[in-house]
């Protein structure tokens, strides 16, 4: 009888320490589970179109974007950087690679890019990189409710703004060149805005479109020596090989009026454009937004930037012989390119 009291504790005490026991693994086991969830890294995946100082610039604003949003390369995110050097056929595998990373948000910097990325995927939400044109080039329904898994920053050259300042630092000027890629949609929205405002303005305006980076020398040279100036607009391809237009213009002192900042640090003579770094840090902050949960990038309207800064090259505008009005002065940014 005391025998069966003493086995029957021991079962008892056995029963409640395998359930005691049995109970800590399923919890370590969740503890592990949750730590796992909540450690676990997300993966950004970057793709730039091509290099040039814009875009090299937009990619690291995407990088301090993030940051500010809290997202830290190597702390809680993995970023994978592809850049696709101008060639379509690397930035489709480029995308595969990106989607073989896992990603969590992809952001594609220039139009190709973000081509490249939203014909790849129609879930993992894409994130567009400074866009001139996101709805022309067929990136989103509408800027307001873009649809599918795109959506990101659009930045518009402002146009008007930019015919105001070449009117006051070209009185004289009537015939002008508009040089730019054929084979750029971002452009094509630009060039359109550009031509139909020098018509209006009174100007004769010529189109160059250069269909590869060969034919930018020759082209540069014609557009130079036809015209009493020429336009630039947010073009990859001439961006590229910016120095190539300059060098042309160079030989007949002819103005070359551009779209971004960069290009009149390298020679151009003025622009109203934006900060291609903070550009890139409102694309992060977009990307951050995925990360964060909210990934409907469908119904998460186009991020707009269409105001810019004055900035004017003050070496070109001497080199050239170019008056700059006093007030215009007092407004500019000026800095000495090249
Ligand atoms: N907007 C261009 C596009 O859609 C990309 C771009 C951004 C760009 N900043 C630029 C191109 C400056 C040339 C220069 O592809």
């Amino acid at each position: 009888m005391k025998n069966k009291g003493i086995i029957g504790s021991i079962i008892a005490l056995a029963v409640v320490l395998i359930g005691v026991f049995a109970y800590q693994m399923g919890s370590r086991q969740n503890t592990a589970e949750t730590d796992e969830g909540t450690d676990e890294m997300q993966t950004v995946g970057i793709l730039q179109f091509i290099s040039h100082p814009s875009l090299d610039q937009i990619s690291d604003g995407v990088i301090e974007g993030l940051k500010q949003e809290g997202f830290v390369e190597g702390e809680n995110i993995n970023i994978e950087f592809l850049n696709g050097q101008g060639d379509q056929s690397k930035l489709n595998t480029m995308t595969q690679q990106l989607l073989n990373k896992d990603s969590d948000v992809l952001v594609g910097v220039a139009t190709p890019a973000a081509k490249a990325l939203a014909n790849g995927t129609s879930e993992i939400p894409v994130i567009m990189g400074a866009i001139s044109d996101p709805v022309g080039a067929d990136l989103v329904e509408s800027l307001e409710k873009p649809g599918g898994n795109v959506t990101g920053v659009n930045n518009l050259a402002p146009v008007a703004q930019q015919f105001d300042l070449i009117k006051a630092l070209f009185p004289e000027a009537k015939k002008i060149a508009l040089l730019y890629s054929s084979s750029e949609e971002n452009s094509q929205a630009q060039i359109d805005n550009a031509e139909k405002m020098a018509q209006e303005q009174g100007y004769e305006a010529t189109r160059y479109a250069v269909s590869s980076s060969n034919e930018i020398a020759q082209l540069a040279q014609s557009a130079a020596e036809e015209n009493d100036f020429i336009y630039v607009p947010q073009d990859n391809i001439i961006a590229n090989a910016f120095q190539t237009v300059i060098n042309e213009s160079d030989k007949t002192k002819t103005p070359v009026f551009v779209s971004v900042d960069n290009m009149v640090t390298e020679g151009g003579i003025a622009t109203i454009g934006q900060n291609q770094f903070d550009l890139g840090v409102e694309t992060g902050k977009m990307a951050a937004d995925v990360l964060r949960g909210n990934t409907d990038a469908g119904n998460t309207p186009v991020n707009v930037i269409d105001y810019g800064e004055m900035i004017i090259n003050e070496k070109k505008a001497a080199e050239l012989g170019i008056t700059i009005p006093e007030d215009i002065k007092k407004e500019a940014t000026m800095v000495e390119g090249e």
